[in-house]
């Protein structure tokens, strides 16, 4: 079942997006050469804290394999869910996705950014640019009256008109009191298709590609996600809300941040 927020649960997403995107603002300023992913987490955790937050991928996934940071950071070939480590320092040339949950008064905002480290190769930067402005098709799709299968395709197609590979194994979600809800979105499939979207939902849309080819490895640790051919991946995400208008971003960076890392555009 897909759940309808009430207008006191939409304050409370407000105020988790609002401070996910604080933070993640902070953190990604923050990736220069040298400091490693295991840094980057401390600083994901100290933030969240200042904030009165706390981070929902801490020990998500239950007593099996507890994911054992705050936030997922994944480097070049990892899609997603790389765990953060003091041993992994990034270079020039890197890019880096930081996914992190915030969890404010029991609801959570999810968002993700991939920054690129130094100079890029142009296809990385390219990969990097496609990816972002899928996450803003999908958004612009995510209109009550539409169906979660018009926000699919408009992702979907940024990438093939682009020549990307899209992750196909992986979805967006629904998102409240929980990390992930009903329903689930992926980045692929056909418009006008699957559950129709209405005013108060809370979804999250997280477009992943690929340079390469459209195969996956889940690694052993129980959480890495990489390219099989080991080339880049890009993740972007944002929390929002379906609203009789445009959809409201909930999770979208403040307009006059000190840096703004992307969405250079809308911040004038
Ligand atoms: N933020 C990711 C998502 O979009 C998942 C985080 S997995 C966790 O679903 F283990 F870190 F929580
Ligand atoms: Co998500």
């Amino acid at each position: 079942m897909i759940k309808i927020k009430t207008e006191e649960e939409i304050v409370a997403m407000r105020r988790a997006g609002r401070v996910t995107a604080d933070v993640l603002q902070v953190v990604c300023a923050a990736v220069i050469a040298g400091i490693s992913t295991g840094e980057l987490d401390k600083m994901v955790g100290e933030e969240l804290r200042l904030r009165g937050a706390r981070s929902a991928c801490l020990g998500y996934g239950g007593s099996k394999c507890p994911f054992p940071a705050n936030a997922c950071i994944s480097v070049n070939d990892e899609v997603v869910h790389g765990i953060p480590s003091d041993g992994r320092t990034v270079c020039d040339g890197d890019i880096v996705s930081i996914d992190l949950v915030a969890i404010v008064d029991g609801f959570m905002g999810d968002s993700t950014i991939t920054v690129a480290v130094g100079e890029v190769d142009d296809e990385v930067a390219k990969l990097l640019k496609v990816t972002e402005e899928a996450l803003h098709a999908g958004i612009a799709a995510a209109r009550s009256g539409n169906r979660i299968g018009d926000i699919s395709a408009a992702i979907e197609k940024k990438a093939v008109d682009a020549g990307l590979g899209v992750v196909r194994e992986l979805v967006g979600h629904g998102i409240g009191r929980e990390m992930h809800e009903e329903p689930p979105i992926p980045n692929w499939g056909p418009e006008k298709s699957g559950p129709l979207l209405v005013p108060g939902m809370t979804l999250a849309i997280e477009p992943m590609f690929m340079l390469g080819r459209e195969e996956l490895i889940f690694c052993d640790d129980g959480w890495t996600v990489l390219t099989a051919d080991g080339r880049p991946a890009a993740h972007f995400e944002h929390t929002i809300l379906v609203t009789k208008n445009d959809p409201e971003v909930l999770t979208a960076p403040e307009k006059c941040f000190r840096r703004q890392v992307t969405c250079v555009k809308d911040c004038g």
